[in-house]
């Protein structure tokens, strides 16, 4: 669905002829003279919407020009207000079959903004890739009208991005196995480096093999499917081109079927999901596409298949990372980490400021955390201050979990350096700790997103999370603060 933003003042509103308006009131409303606000007031006097999230609607309201009209309560304007209005003006547009609807916001700051587009995205958003009979959705504007409109703009650019970023990592995410092979999320990639200040590479098994990410290969091995190793750069003209990156490392697991440790059958499909930290990548790269923040970032993508075959890994096979570390892998379910490893290897080169990456890692971390909040482990403590506060301010929360030593005791191995898996007791953590091993060189944060990449029963579907969080973070990271109308 298309956003727009448009200067309108309630009186305009009132004397234009619209097929669809919604206006959203909040406890400080003030209605003007026209014929519009006059109707407005009269509604606020009779306390006919004084409920929590109430809602309204009239045809043909006499002395305007308007065919359908719904007034909705946001109370405070609080996100979870807003976004509740949304969900209201939605669903009332989607049954009216209308293509376009406008919508009288209310002065709202960033994170108001960022709900309402959000939520009214997500209340439209239609997976189409292999469905094609997917009931079509008739709903493709929504103008959003403020009197103010210098002051929204920049919410409005930002939430915006948000939306396209989220969109992007929910539709790749949500696209089957044989949809979303490691060479399609290549091509992916490479579309992305259409936009300006974009650029990509994608090195197949030749170049991987020559990095030495024996970690890495080792899981692809056992898949017809060719591995990928994507590197997205996104270089700001507004700061140095050597300026210290951000890097993202997203994990692009396209399958998990476990491998020779094979996983049960029922819900197996779910791990079509497993490439969501990969998906998640892509998208904030779109978002920086559409925002072009005054800020570096990288992408990396490690992305094959976990098959079993008579090629894969067996357990007790120790491989050798591009680290020089070895592994011995004790289950060869867990996959996600061999793969990062040696991501986050590649990763030093870039001295960055902060290395992020983005995994569904474990069926741990949903134990711990359900699917409300992200996982989020850190060796630094600004960061991981700084990835907190950008989950609450883009409503895209994290948990911060402890990285404490005593948590790699069960790693040691008789036959490597390291293993690849503890017992199950805190297994969130010590998978983290495996990835510790390897990001001593730089400020480095893990987002374990098992819980909260994508939903299951009745509207299973990938979420786009965590796209707002670090789209939120990075900004908060780039010089001046924004994005666009901010040099
Ligand atoms: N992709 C899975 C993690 C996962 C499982 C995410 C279920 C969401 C739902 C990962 O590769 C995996 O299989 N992890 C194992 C690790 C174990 C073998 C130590 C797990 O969590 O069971
Ligand atoms: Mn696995
Ligand atoms: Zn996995």
């Amino acid at each position: 669905m298309n956003f727009e933003l448009k200067s309108l003042s309630q009186r305009s509103v009132s004397e234009s002829k619209l097929d669809a308006l919604v206006v959203v009131l909040t406890a400080d409303f003030h209605s003007d003279q026209s014929v519009l606000g006059q109707l407005i007031q009269k509604v606020l006097d009779s306390k006919e919407l004084s409920d929590k999230g109430a809602s309204l609607n009239f045809w043909h309201p006499a002395g305007l020009k308007i065919k359908h009209l719904l007034l909705v309560q946001a109370e405070q304007a609080q996100p979870e207000q807003l976004k509740t209005a949304m969900q209201s003006a939605v669903s009332w547009a989607k049954k009216l079959k209308v293509s376009d609807v406008h919508v009288v916001m209310p002065k709202v700051g960033a994170q108001g903004w960022s709900a309402a587009l959000q939520s009214a995205s997500d209340a439209t958003y239609l997976y189409q890739a292999t469905k094609p009979s997917a009931e079509s959705i008739k709903l493709k504007r929504l103008i959003l009208c403020v009197s103010a409109i210098k002051e929204a703009q920049a919410h409005f650019d930002r939430a915006y991005a948000r939306v396209l970023g989220t969109q992007l990592a929910r539709e790749w995410g949500n696209r089957p196995a044989n949809h979303a092979t490691p060479t399609l999320l290549g091509k992916a990639a490479q579309e992305l480096a259409k936009f300006p200040n974009i650029r990509c590479e994608v090195m197949g098994p030749k170049e991987v093999e020559r990095l030495k990410m024996g970690s890495f290969m080792s899981v692809a091995q056992g898949s017809v499917e060719p591995l990928r190793f994507i590197v997205l750069k996104y270089k700001s003209r507004a700061v140095k081109s050597d300026a210290a990156p951000v890097v993202l490392v997203g994990k692009g697991i396209t399958f998990d079927t476990g491998g020779i440790s094979l996983k049960p059958g029922a819900g197996m499909d779910e791990m079509k999901f497993d490439m969501c930290g990969a998906a998640s990548v892509l998208g904030t790269f779109r978002a920086l596409a559409q925002l072009q923040p005054a800020i570096n970032v990288i992408g990396l993508i490690p992305t094959c298949e976990n098959m079993p075959s008579g090629n894969a890994i067996k357990p007790g096979d120790v491989v050798t990372s591009m680290s020089g570390q070895t592994i011995e892998i004790l289950n060869t379910d867990a996959e996600g980490r061999l793969i990062l490893c040696d991501a986050l290897t590649y990763a030093k080169r870039f001295k960055a400021k902060a290395v992020i990456d983005i995994a569904t890692l474990t069926g741990a971390c949903v134990i711990a955390l359900g699917h409300v909040r992200t996982g989020m482990f850190s060796s630094d403590d600004a960061l991981a201050d700084q990835l907190l506060k950008a989950g609450e301010d883009w409503q895209d929360l994290c948990w911060r979990m402890p990285l404490d030593e005593e948590y790699a005791e069960g790693l040691k191995s008789n036959f490597a350096d390291v293993a690849n898996v503890a017992d199950r007791s805190g297994g969130a953590i010590t998978a983290a700790k495996f990835l510790h091993r390897f990001s001593k060189d730089f400020p480095w944060a893990h987002l374990d997103i098992a819980g909260t990449a994508w939903k299951s029963g009745a509207s299973k579907g990938a979420t786009g999370r965590p796209v707002g969080l670090l789209l939120g973070y990075l900004l908060s990271q780039a010089k001046g603060g924004s994005g666009k109308n901010k040099k």
